[in-house]
């Protein structure tokens, strides 16, 4: 095949030889518009799992590269004045400059032509001529933007503004050094990739650059400026810059994040950068390039396989990796953009969020790198949860909560769910043993599902309530049994279904209304959920008012069950939702409209519920934290605004949920998916909250507590299978000192004895 490759950046030479190395035969030239040598940036940060992948593919120039390459074990995270070293992160690093050299004399050897300083012209007629065309000319790629509606491309300009500098000296440890100056917060991320040269990545938001007056200074002002903020970590080398040789690029950048639906058209061929970006804060776009190169050329290598069939794979394999690293990439890019959130936490705990940002590296990866930094971090946790008393070095979701006069003995919660099993709103034998059986499973908290204040508030028939003293009954029962026999603390979750309300069990169809023996509905508005449910009755003021005594009256025959937490569920588009999202509240009136608006009757309720409720039991209310539904619904940022207003009403905890307020939402779904919601709740406005949604492993809900995202986790389906969640976590994670029912003890020694001896096995087989 003749091919031209646009650009001699890693994607484009790591192709050509790589199509070189399988068939000989391939006529291959490399553009590239700059001159040998001149290059924009300084090191690129590489994986052991991109050394192999390389390695296998050309064994010549991996060698050559990985002698040159610089490893560093440690993170420094200085601010405030302290220094936070953690070990075993085992980076590698080279030179751009040089990794480039050594590529362009690999191709040379391989019999690539490579001309330089050709700028190309993607309407230039000569690339008809070519059988393929890669474009591999970066993240600006003319050949893309020729026409980008064929790619289906979408770029995503980043809010930070960083300038990619390099520096004389070496330093011993990934430096993350954070300054405050009198404009705010600014950055370095500072890496060594040769013996005496280090990136230096200075990054700060927009209102810090203009206020620092950044905009207004030249390349070697900016520089200056730079080297006079962080002067206590250049010991006396210059800061430098090389993006003065390149054609069009300046000091200052913002990140573009881009993606492409297609990656070809025609006869062009879309490779590294200019298919897709990473963020440089998690350093993966080379790894990206080089990646993307060996597939493409395995494929168009391949016997039998059609240029169409080879694309098709191409894509869809790349695809899946560059979605996964944008994921991550998108975090650690947003934690850097959010990072006055993390500001109030003390050093460790920040260094610690800095290191799970992109949610790659959790917890036990921690622990695998630095287990002594690790448990310093746990330890640290232990004593703020018990306020100095403990000093036990154990995993964050074992440790104590105190919620008013309220502890709950470890941090996992069985999060509510309708069981759809009751009669007439009476729990039986079935939510006795399903509420006992999770109460003895180890949850510090056990949530009863969304118990309805009234027949007609019921979503099904199949739903709980507390209306009547047979439901008392039957309900302290079962708050007795978790009393006597556990630890956990029960919450009673109460709620009204609104327009959601009448219809099937869970099972039966979702949402679904009933096939006779419908009662009739209301909700915020006159809107109904979906067009096969019924409309509902637009709420008059006589309406508020007996449902807001309702909720008090259930809230009130609560103490008399025995329950330690009440929670209101305005969440998931029931009733108290339906007034807060404006998808489903259309009201003219003062409960509609603003914010402040559309809240006013969901808080009139809590208010009138915590007044009911004693003093010393905490209160909980359950949020959707977005709508799913853009700036049309509930945005995040609202969601914050909503958990202070009902915590000035005195919520003490808030349950992040998230959306099911719209029938038609389109949730971006995915592991602790929802958990984003809670961490800007939490420390944007400082309040204590649960984190929920795909939730599974014991390691996501320490990564969590650890990082400071949530105050509680809760897990819903894996409790479903798994009653004895907690527990087995326990015995997995070697923790003794959670209550174990006397009669499960020997269960437990031997799971944790089991689940030790397996471990131990695995890794005599690593080795
Ligand atoms: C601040 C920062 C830090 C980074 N840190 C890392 C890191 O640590 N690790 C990592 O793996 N990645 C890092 N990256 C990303 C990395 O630089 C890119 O992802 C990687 O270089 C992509 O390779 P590429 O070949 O696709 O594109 P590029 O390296 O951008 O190469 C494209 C080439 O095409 C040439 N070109 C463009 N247009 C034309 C034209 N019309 N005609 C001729 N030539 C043209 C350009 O001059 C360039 O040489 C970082 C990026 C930034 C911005
Ligand atoms: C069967 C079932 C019933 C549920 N019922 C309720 C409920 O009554 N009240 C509520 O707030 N959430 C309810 N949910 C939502 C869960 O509490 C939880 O927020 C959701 O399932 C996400 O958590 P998970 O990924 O751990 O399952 C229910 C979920 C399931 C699976």
């Amino acid at each position: 095949m003749r091919i031209a490759c646009i650009g001699g950046g890693p994607a484009g030479l790591y192709f050509a030889i790589s199509m070189k190395l399988r068939d000989p035969s391939h006529e291959i030239e490399v553009f590239e518009r700059n001159a040998p040598g001149v290059t924009f940036g300084w090191g690129v940060v590489f994986s052991d799992q991109t050394v192999e992948n390389i390695t296998r593919n050309d064994p010549v120039s991996a060698r050559t590269i990985t002698d040159e390459l610089a490893h560093w074990d440690d993170i420094d995270v200085h601010i405030r004045g302290e220094t936070i070293t953690s070990g075993g992160h085992g980076f590698i690093g080279i030179g751009r400059k040089r990794m480039l050299e050594i590529l362009q004399d690999r191709a040379r050897e391989l019999g690539v032509t490579l001309t330089f300083e050709a700028e190309c012209d993607p309407a230039d007629p000569k690339w008809r001529d070519y059988d393929l065309v890669i474009a591999s000319d970066g993240l600006n790629s003319r050949f893309r933007n020729a026409t980008p509606e064929a790619f289906g491309v979408d770029v995503d300009v980043r809010k930070n503004k960083f300038v990619w500098l390099g520096i004389n000296k070496a330093f011993e440890a990934f430096t993350f050094a954070f300054e405050e100056t009198e404009h705010g917060w600014i950055w370095a991320h500072a890496y060594r990739f040769a013996p005496d040269f280090s990136t230096f990545i200075v990054e700060c938001s927009e209102e810090v650059w203009r206020a620092i007056g950044f905009d207004a200074m030249s390349q070697e002002e900016s520089i200056a400026k730079c080297e006079q903020l962080f002067a206590k970590y250049l010991d006396g080398h210059k800061l430098e810059s090389n993006a003065a040789h390149l054609r069009g690029s300046a000091a200052w950048l913002n990140f573009p994040r881009v993606k492409c639906v297609r990656w070809s058209t025609g006869n062009v061929i879309l490779l590294g950068d200019a298919a897709h970006t990473a963020h440089f804060s998690i350093g993966s776009g080379t790894k990206l390039a080089l990646e993307d190169a060996i597939k493409l050329a395995e494929v168009l290598n391949r016997d039998g396989l059609s240029l169409e069939a080879a694309m098709d794979e191409y894509v869809a394999e790349r695809n899946l990796e560059v979605l996964k690293l944008q994921n991550s990439a998108r975090n650690s890019t947003e934690w850097f953009e959010t990072l006055d959130r993390y500001l109030h936490f003390e050093p460790l705990q920040f260094a610690y969020s800095l290191l799970t940002r992109s949610q790659r590296i959790s917890h036990e990866n921690l622990r695998l790198r630095d287990r002594e930094w690790l448990e310093g971090v746990e330890r640290w946790f232990w004593k703020r949860a018990t306020d100095g008393k403990s000093n036990k070095t154990a995993p964050p979701m074992f440790a104590p909560l105190k919620l008013r006069e309220m502890t709950v003995e470890n941090r996992i919660t069985v999060s509510p769910m309708a069981m759809y099993s009751a009669v007439d709103g009476v729990p039986n034998d079935f939510h006795f043993v399903h509420l006992g059986e999770r109460a003895l499973g180890g949850a510090g908290l056990v949530f009863t599902e969304m118990t309805c204040v009234s027949p007609e508030g019921r979503i099904s028939p199949g739903c709980t309530g507390l209306w009547n003293d047979e439901q008392v009954a039957a309900w302290k029962r079962i708050v007795d049994f978790v009393h006597i026999n556990s630890k956990a603390k029960l919450c009673l979750q109460l709620g009204h279904s609104g327009a959601k309300g009448s219809t099937k069990l869970g099972w039966e169809g979702n949402d679904l209304p009933l096939d006779d023996g419908n009662w009739p509905v209301m909700s915020a508005s006159d809107l109904a959920w979906s067009p096969v449910n019924q409309v509902p009755r637009a709420m008059t003021r006589a309406d508020m008012d007996d449902v807001r005594d309702q909720f008090v009256a259930a809230t009130r025959m609560a103490i008399d069950c025995g329950f330690d937490m009440v929670e209101l569920h305005a969440a998931h588009g029931y009733l108290l939702s339906s007034f807060i999202t404006p998808l489903q509240n259309r009201r003219t009136d003062e409960y509609g409209g603003s914010l402040e608006n559309r809240l006013r009757y969901p808080l009139e309720v809590f208010a009138a519920m915590r007044a009911a409720w004693p003093s010393d039991r905490p209160m909980s209310v359950r949020i959707s934290a977005t709508d799913w539904a853009g700036e049309d619904g509930v945005t995040p940022d609202e969601a914050v605004e909503i958990g202070e207003a009902f915590a000035r009403e005195g919520a003490d905890l808030i349950d992040v949920s998230a959306g099911q307020t719209w029938a038609e939402q389109q949730p971006v779904y995915g592991r602790m998916f929802q958990t984003p919601f809670s961490d800007r709740i939490r420390n944007e406005g400082r309040l204590a909250t649960m984190a929920v949604g795909n939730i599974y492993e014991p390691d996501h809900a320490n990564s969590i507590l650890a990082a400071g995202r949530a105050d509680l986790v809760a897990l819903a389906r894996p409790h479903l299978v798994d009653p004895m969640w907690t527990l087995r976590a326990a015995a997995q994670l070697d923790y003794r000192d959670i209550h174990i029912p006397p009669q499960y003890l020997n269960g437990m020694s031997q799971l944790a004895r089991n689940l030790k001896r397996e471990a131990e096995m695995a890794a005599a087989l690593r080795v």
